[in-house]
This record gives C-alpha cells, structure tokens and sequence, in this order.
C-alpha cells in the first residue's frame, strides 16, 4: 500500500489531505505540518486489506459478560474522588495542566500508597532518574515496588512494560515520547496521537493502569488542539494560579464516572496536601466591609462548597461598555446584568463590568445567581453586604427567585462556616432543615432581596 501523507495543523488538529499555507478551519498561518498519514501499529482488532480475524463479531447484548470494573484506590483521597471513587485497572487517564502546576509531583506522590500493593513503572522524559530519587526522597516516598525508567522511546517503554508487566504505568510527559518510525519531533500532534494510541493498547490489552502527563499550553488544551481527549478513557486537569499555593483537579471526561466533582490541593514544602474542607481555602483572605463580594454555596458533584464572588462596576468611558467574567459564564452575566436593570431599576447598562470567582473556581451552577446580582448591586451602590450573610437561589428573568436543589446540605456548609444569615428564595422547594443559629432572609426577587440588603 503507498503511504500517504498527511498534514496536520498544529493549532488546532485539523486534518488536510495537501498542504496550505493557511489553514482553512482556524485560519492560523504556517501552522500545517506533514504527517505520515498511517503508521506501522494499527489499532488492535483492525487488520490490513479488510480481512477479519474473526476476534470481534456482532453479539446480541444479553451475552456480553461483564463484573463490574476493578478499582483501587491511589491513596489521594481527592483524586480518588474525581477518579469515580478510586481509578479503574487497565484504564488511561489523561492529567493535563500548565508546566509547574504540580503534576509530576501528584503522581509521584500516589506511587508511595501506590507501591504498597502494586508494581509501578514511572517511566520520564523529563527529568533523570536520579533527579525523580531525590524529589521522590523529599516527598517522603516508599521505594519498594517503584521502578524509575528516563526514556523518550515509545518502543523502549512498550518493551520495559512487556518485561516487567507493571500494574500501574506513570508517563511523564506525552509531549517528550516518541515514535521513531515517524518522521515528526516528539510533541508534534501525529507523535502525541501515536504514543497515545499504543499507550491505550498496552492499558486495554495487558490491564495496565496508565497515568499519562500531558503538559497544557498556553490555549489550555492538551498538545496544542484536544486531541487527545476522545481517545483516552478519563481527562483531569489540574489547574490553579502559580502565585498562590491551591491546587484544583477537576475531570473533563471520565468513562467510569461523574465529572462534577472537584480535588483541592495544597502545595507546600513537602508536596501536595489534600485540602479536605474547600470552602475554608476559597474563603480565605475574604475582604471584609468592602462593596462589591458576596458569598454563595456551590455543589462540586456531592460537595457542597463555599465561594466568593466578585464584581466591579465603575461607569464606562466607552461607547460599549466593557464585561469580562472569570470563573462565570459570560452570557449569564450580561443575562444578570440585564435583569438587574430591569427588574432591579439599577442603571447597570452605563457600567464596565468585571466579574471574578475566587479561587479557580468556574461556577456554572444557577443557584449562584443571586450572589452574583448582590455583589454586583453592592459594587453598583457602593455598599457593602454584612460579612455574615450568605446568599442562595436561582434568578430569572422576571428577576423572581427560583428554588434551587440540595438546600438543606448548602445552609449546613454555609453555617459550619461561621455565616449567621442567608438569603434564600421564599418558596423553597421540600421540606429544608435550617441549622440552628443560621437566620433564613427569604425574599420573591430581587428587589426584595436588594431592598433587604443594600
Ligand atoms: P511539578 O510537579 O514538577 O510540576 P509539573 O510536573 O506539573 O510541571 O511541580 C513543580 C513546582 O512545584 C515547582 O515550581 C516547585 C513546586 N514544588 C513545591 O512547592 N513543593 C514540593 O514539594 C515540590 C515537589 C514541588
Ligand atoms: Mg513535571
């Protein structure tokens, strides 16, 4: 068969059977790069020239046998629990994030509870291994069981598996493997797809449980577009802001799970800690008497959590107003200032408008509307909201107030913190248990809830 060729983007991924200088889909210039279209590893079950194997056939459902998969914990609690509750034997999962953010670090970190019942490969084409031996010293992990292998060769690590036959592998990085039978660096799309590719081959066909790092550049996705993300069985992200010491995984795919729960980190001296309470971090150094923050609680999956939001409204020097949202949808919040305009009668139309979530959080959640609009009404009148007041409830856009799920479990979360009031909406759904020593403010809509408060 001739081998074709093919090119690549390496922007955003997008396949061209000839090169362009431009790339048509995202319009990048001198982006598309040549690519062997096919290389020597076929997927498994695939056969050249459309013979059959006769491994796989059509079975009617009722024959398929299945136990249900095999997990085990990786001694994080945090990471267990955006795992599904422990990771899945035999599956590949993805950890991406910034350079730096702590992800070697996480993973070396489990191999110590890791080692205890299982054979470890960490196999690094980043550091050597008596560098990985020091830092493995330092976060006090166990050596037995933990193998140590600096290699960049794709066929050298698929071997090192074969004779070792490791319960668990530990890549570290995507980008810095490589197949030499492509004619690509290593970190290119067509190498990362590749060793991915084989990497997934060795989790289903030999049951090795594989971690691979995946550094995330400057766009956010994984080597360059997301490529790799259809092809592997569960994406965590592990994100955070490089000043301060927080760490949160978050899971963007997950085959044998939820995705909406979250795992804090704390980076210290000694390696990541687990942060057990979120909402004490995420409300940590909150400004008190200031205009313009509110508090609401979130549910992160089963978790209820506590977050600050933030907003700034200055009047606008602009024909258009400037909005920016981080942490917040950014439709929701024209949408809530809108509502606030209207319904609230406060003329937030004239205003640049800034909107933050503490702490790396993404709120997307409706049920943190209502802090929203408050902090953003604070901000507007330049009135602060007490300290002690959390606020919960969903807004539409009559600006009514819209019960919200799980109530009971967020007024226990907003009390155990030490909050004595809490704006909620006044018809809330079920019968909902008040913490004693928590006073509910109940209000329709808005206006009530601004003529309560600001
Ligand atoms: P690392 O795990 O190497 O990041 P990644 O693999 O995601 O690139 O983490 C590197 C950063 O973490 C580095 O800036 C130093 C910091 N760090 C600590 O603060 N404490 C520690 O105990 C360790 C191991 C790293
Ligand atoms: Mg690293």
């Amino acid at each position: 068969m001739k081998n074709k060729t093919m090119f690549y983007c390496t922007a955003c991924g997008n396949e061209l059977p000839k090169w362009a200088g431009q790339c048509p889909a995202c319009k990048a210039w001198n982006t598309i790069v040549e690519q062997p279209a096919e290389s020597k590893r076929r997927p498994a079950n695939s056969p050249a020239g459309g013979q059959r194997t006769g491994v796989s056939r059509p079975r009617p459902i009722a024959e398929v046998e299945c136990t249900t998969e095999l997990r085990f914990e990786t001694g994080m609690r945090e990471l267990d629990r955006v795992l599904g509750g422990g990771a899945v034997q035999g599956s590949l999962v993805l950890v991406g994030g910034a350079p730096g953010i702590g992800k070697s670090t996480l993973m070396l970190q489990i191999c110590d509870n890791l080692c205890r019942f299982a054979k470890v490969l960490y196999v690094s084409g980043e550091e050597s291994e008596r560098q990985i031996k020091l830092r493995a010293d330092r976060l006090h992990v166990r050596g037995e069981g933990l193998y140590l292998q600096a290699e960049t060769n794709l066929e050298e690590v698929v071997e090192s598996v074969r004779e070792l036959n490791p319960d668990v592998l530990i890549v570290d990085s995507i980008q810095t493997l490589y197949n030499g039978d492509l004619s690509t660096a290593p970190g290119s799309i067509g190498q990362v797809k590749d060793c991915t590719m084989a990497l997934m081959q060795l989790a289903k066909g030999q049951g090795v449980t594989v971690f691979v790092i995946g550094h995330v550049n400057k766009e956010g996705s994984i080597a360059g577009p997301k490529v790799l993300e259809h092809m592997v069985d569960c994406v965590l992200y592990f994100e955070g802001e490089q000043q301060n010491s927080y760490r949160i995984l978050r899971a963007a795919k997950n085959r044998f799970g939820a995705t909406n729960e979250i795992g804090v980190f704390e980076m210290g001296d000694s390696g990541l800690r687990e942060v057990p309470n979120p909402s004490e971090m995420l409300l940590s150094g909150r400004p008190q008497d200031t205009p313009g923050t509110c508090v609401t609680c979130v549910m992160e999956g089963v978790r209820p959590v506590l977050a600050e939001v933030q907003a700034l409204l200055a009047p606008t020097s602009f024909n258009v107003p400037r909005r920016t949202a981080n942490g917040f949808d950014f439709n929701r919040t024209n949408l809530l200032l809108a509502v606030l305009e209207k319904r609230g009668g406060l003329m937030v139309s004239s205003c640049d408008a800034y909107i933050n979530v503490i702490g790396g959080l993404f709120l997307d959640e409706p049920a943190a509307d209502l802090a929203m609009v408050i902090a953003m009404a604070s901000s507007f009148r330049d009135k602060p909201v007490p300290g002690d007041l959390a606020a919960i409830g969903e807004v539409g856009l009559t600006g009514e107030l819209r019960s919200v799920n799980a109530l009971g479990q967020r007024l226990s979360e907003v009390h155990r913190l030490g909050f004595t009031k809490c704006l909620v909406p006044a018809r809330s759904g079920g019968k909902v248990d008040v913490p004693d020593g928590l006073q509910l403010i109940k209000v329709r809509n808005i206006r009530e809830a601004l003529a309560a408060l600001l």
